[in-house]
């Protein structure tokens, strides 16, 4: 089927070398799996697709052992299938997680035999995409002996669509991909996606954003009627959730959806939506096995409530963990939770205190039913922060992390920036929660009920992204999501050969393109101290949040005539004290303080020393000087591989590097006239004032 759209890191070439191609014929041209359950049909359907692809002829599907072959290929639990049974340790895979699975390369009866299995369904189709991505990067397989499970339980991507709008939320690859008002007829996009969702590992889709409170006047779209009043939650709408919930579950991915707080109210006809309220309880309950009625394996709800206009328990004087409970006491009959955000404001001056001050206080407060949900840093997917406090503080809670996949402040659909380097430097981050070495992720990972969610970043674009380049950030996050221990630099380079193929050439400049790009943003969006929070908040959709406007937000940068940069230290917000030690006194003192945060934590004269001797004010004018360079050098490296690549996707690309240049100059030019314009000092190579 051709569809409108690029395959992405699912593209599946036929693999070049002959020997190889034999090799893998010999052991997966025959392909014996199973027929019995959804996610079976989508594994018989991704070998048919990927096998024809990467061994250029077509594989033939068995429903038993293919006895006159010399190899097949057997997808299966050992419980169901003898040959399976016969070729692995069957206790061993029934104790894997239930996401776990098992790779073996073997002989039975004398055949070459590859056995892909795991205890549950959803194991195999991970299980499959593994095997066809060693066969798409050219690994050998004559050998496995693979054993994986993920180290997070749940990964979820958060979709931010509006179903009221048929947009996307922070979205930059075009409208939302799922259209209410045909389902629930299905498209191929959805199917597509799926594989995509589940060729990294994904587990868990929330279908539409956060804020769920329809704008008084709906936007874009609107005026056309078809989006007013929908509410997902509604009796007619909640087929079409069924709908999509059918196509994830093919993919073992299960469906969840962001609900509003006051819907007793605005579903339901309750005239009040207070989580003590009895009717209230009873209404979150029915409407919760409604839902269940439909779709079986739901996964829950997403909840942002008392947050940027969202109602929430608030508005009834309860607090977070009284709101968020009604609706966990809701899913105790099912396997399904509720993932309340953490992303809440308070009235502390300094916001990177605030989510901490709320909720660290309930920690132990909340149902076996719900998952805080917190943002990696204390105030907003800027590019760099430090870690938020609540990892490590709340251990009688079940959390989760959330992650932007989306580039709402690293350049959007235009620019180059992995944010796989940014995850990587928040999973190192050593919290010291219960002494050295307790790694961030351990505050997420482990038991039901934790793991890791990412705000997606798909769209109908034809490349589904904005940026071409910006699927790694979906392949890296996945992947990551999985196991956060894996070597960036190593997925990184992973998705670039599936995506563009083997030539090293191709595969090393991409990878380090990519490396290199989040650094260069920090450098030209901050100034490489620590500032934050210094973007255009505009009313127009697209510039809002990619332009640079630090004038628009003093009390962020804390930027005066003396210096610069945030006290958080004890002497100023003491957001410092919510570390543990031995933490919360190297970021206490400026001298210590690593100099990439140097100014989120402390406000410093623009003449103060750092320890290669320059100042702060001289470093911020390198940095963002600096930034420019290397955006520019990274162009280059790409203009390199012209007739490398093919035209289509060496142009968009190109294309976006200039104007990401243009982007990143007036970053830096309006942030160093800012610093310029508050300091006085110029800049000892001449270039500040601007001419
Ligand atoms: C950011 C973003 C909003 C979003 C919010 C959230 O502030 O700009 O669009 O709604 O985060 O995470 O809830």
């Amino acid at each position: 089927l051709d569809a409108d759209y690029d395959e992405c890191w699912l593209r599946y070439p036929r693999v070049d070398d002959a020997d190889r191609r034999e090799s893998y014929a010999r052991r997966c041209l025959h392909v014996y799996a199973g027929e019995t359950s959804p996610q079976h049909g989508a594994i018989r359907d991704e070998l048919r697709e990927g096998l024809e692809g990467i061994l250029g002829r077509e594989p033939h599907l068995w429903q038993h052992p293919p006895r006159s072959a010399d190899g097949f290929l057997v997808v299966g639990q050992p419980d169901l299938m003898e040959v399976v049974a016969d070729s692995v340790d069957a206790g061993m895979v029934r104790s894997l997680d239930d996401d776990g699975y098992h790779l073996r390369s073997t002989t039975w009866e004398g055949a070459e035999v590859t056995v892909v299995t795991a205890p549950t369904d959803r194991g195999l189709v991970y299980g499959t995409f593994h095997l066809l991505r060693l066969m798409a990067t050219g690994e050998p397989i004559d050998d496995l002996d693979v054993v994986e499970e993920p180290r997070n339980a749940e990964r979820l991507i958060n979709q931010w669509d509006e179903p009221f709008r048929g947009t996307v939320e922070r979205g930059y690859g075009g409208e939302s991909i799922f259209k209410w008002e045909h389902l629930p007829d299905l498209r191929e996009r959805y199917f597509d996606y799926a594989r995509l969702l589940a060729s990294v590992g994904i587990n868990g889709v929330v279908l539409n954003d956060v804020n769920t409170t329809r704008p008084e006047r709906p936007g874009d779209l609107a005026g056309t009627g078809e989006f007013e009043g929908v509410d997902l939650l509604d009796e007619q709408h909640l087929p079409k959730v069924a709908a999509l919930a059918a196509v994830f579950r093919r993919y073992g991915i299960r469906t969840y959806l962001s609900v509003n707080y006051a819907s007793p109210m605005l579903v339901g006809d309750l005239d009040t939506a207070d989580p003590l309220d009895d009717a209230v309880a009873a209404w979150w309950k029915d409407k919760v096995a409604e839902v269940y009625d439909l779709i079986p394996d739901f996964g829950g709800f997403l909840v942002k409530a008392d947050s940027e206009g969202q109602p929430g328990p608030y508005d009834y004087d309860r607090s977070h963990a009284e709101g968020a409970n009604v609706l966990g006491r809701a899913f105790e009959p099912y396997d399904g939770r509720v993932f309340w955000r953490a992303f809440v404001y308070s009235d502390h001056d300094d916001r990177a205190v605030q989510a901490h001050a709320i909720f660290e206080p309930q920690d132990g407060d909340f149902h076996e039913k719900v998952t805080v949900q917190v943002k990696n840093g204390p105030i907003d997917f800027q590019p760099r922060e430090p870690v938020s406090t609540l990892f490590g503080d709340m251990p009688e809670t079940h959390l989760a992390c959330e992650l932007q996949i989306t580039q709402e402040y690293t350049g959007q659909g235009v620019h180059v920036c992995s944010h796989v380097p940014l995850w990587e430097e928040f999973f190192a981050f050593d919290t010291h929660a219960d002494g050295e070495g307790t790694p961030v992720t351990e505050a997420f990972a482990g038991t039901e009920g934790e793991g890791i969610a990412g705000v997606g970043n798909v769209g109908e674009d034809g490349n589904w992204f904005g940026n071409y380049l910006s699927g790694v950030n979906l392949y890296g996050f996945g992947r990551l999501a999985w196991d956060p221990t894996l070597d960036g630099e190593s997925v990184t380079e992973e998705w670039v050969r599936l995506t563009f193929g083997d030539d090293p050439e191709v595969v090393e400049t991409v990878t380090d393109i990519l490396q290199d790009s989040w650094e260069a943003t920090v450098d030209y969006e901050t100034g490489g101290l620590g500032l934050i929070h210094m973007m255009y908040n505009g009313e127009a959709r697209l510039e809002n949040h990619y332009d640079p406007a630090p004038a628009e937000w003093p009390g962020y940068t804390g930027a005066t005539e003396d210096g610069i940069g945030y006290d958080r230290s004890s002497s100023g917000s003491d957001y410092v004290d919510q570390f543990a030690d031995p933490v919360a006194e190297r970021y206490d003192d400026p001298e210590t303080c690593p100099d990439k945060l140097l100014l989120f934590f402390h406000h410093l004269p623009w003449d103060h020393e750092l320890d290669d001797g320059r100042t702060v004010v001289q470093t911020l004018y390198d940095n963002c000087f600096a930034g420019v360079e290397e955006v520019k050098r990274l162009r280059e490296q790409w203009r390199s591989l012209e007739g490398s690549i093919d035209e289509q996707r060496y142009r968009h690309v190109a294309e976006r590097f200039d104007e990401q240049v243009e982007q990143a100059e007036r970053w830096r030019d309006t942030l160093v006239e800012y610093f310029h314009d508050y300091s006085g000092v110029a800049d000892e190579r001449g270039r500040v004032p601007l001419a």
